[in-house]
């Protein structure tokens, strides 16, 4: 047996172990993850340290992606400083509570992500980036649905580490381009504010289709 196939057992036994322990989030964690969690408009003073976005990216970054892609870049704005950089490249209704949050991260989308499948997919070196190079068109599809995908995969990983999120689309994305990712592929796709989220900021829910009315088992 090979050492790939070595590795693929391991893989298998550490699920597998883990499956053994839990099942599934009980009921407080899917109340925290996802039924009673809110986008956040306001913050309270409590700060957001360097280690919890460690565990944030650290959490986010090993769920999946297509051919393990994984375009998303991310510069997390925190000093005031950063801020003040920030402050005019956002849409004017989501500054002041941009501009309050202890930490918000800037999505970009690397669309140069296939130079790097030598490292991420080590399995079969190049083949991402020979395709992508055949195939530009596809390129622009892949960056903007995984990078979306980790986005969203970082605000289920803010809750899951205490902490609130408040997602923005709201601001001037070529600005923040030239800003954050000169030089680079890389494009801004949105922002997320995170924080302790302040409870007096948060609207009414907004209704949600039910399973029936967009859903179909065939
Ligand atoms: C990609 C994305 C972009 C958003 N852009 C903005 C925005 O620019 N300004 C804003 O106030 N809220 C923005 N929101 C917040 C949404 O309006 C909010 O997440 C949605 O209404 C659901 O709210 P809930 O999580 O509290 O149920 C955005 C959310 C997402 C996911």
């Amino acid at each position: 047996m090979d050492a790939k196939d070595q590795m693929d057992l391991k893989a298998q036994e550490i699920i597998r172990q883990t499956r053994a322990k839990i099942s599934g989030l009980d009921e407080y964690s899917k109340d925290m993850m996802f039924r009673e969690a809110r986008s956040f408009n306001g913050w309270t003073d409590k700060p957001v340290s360097a280690a919890q976005l460690r565990d944030i990216y650290d959490l986010m970054k090993l769920c999946p992606t297509s051919s393990n892609a994984c375009p998303i870049r991310i510069k997390f704005v925190c000093s005031d400083n950063a801020k003040k950089i920030l402050e005019p490249i956002l849409f004017e209704p989501n500054r002041a509570k941009t501009m309050q949050a202890p930490a918000v991260a800037i999505f970009g989308n690397d669309y140069a992500f296939y130079d790097h499948d030598v490292f991420l997919t080590p399995h079969r070196p190049g083949a991402i980036s020979k395709r992508m190079t055949e195939n530009p068109e596809l390129i622009p599809d892949w960056a903007m649905r995984n990078g979306t995908l980790q986005s969203a995969y970082f605000i289920l990983a803010v809750r899951a580490v205490g902490l609130d999120a408040g997602p923005m689309q709201g601001l001037n994305k070529k600005a923040a381009d030239d800003v954050y990712w000169a030089g680079t592929k890389v494009k801004t796709n949105f922002i997320c504010s995170i924080g302790h989220g302040d409870e007096t900021t948060v609207f009414k829910k907004l209704p949600r289709f039910d399973f029936a009315e967009v859903c179909e088992i065939l």
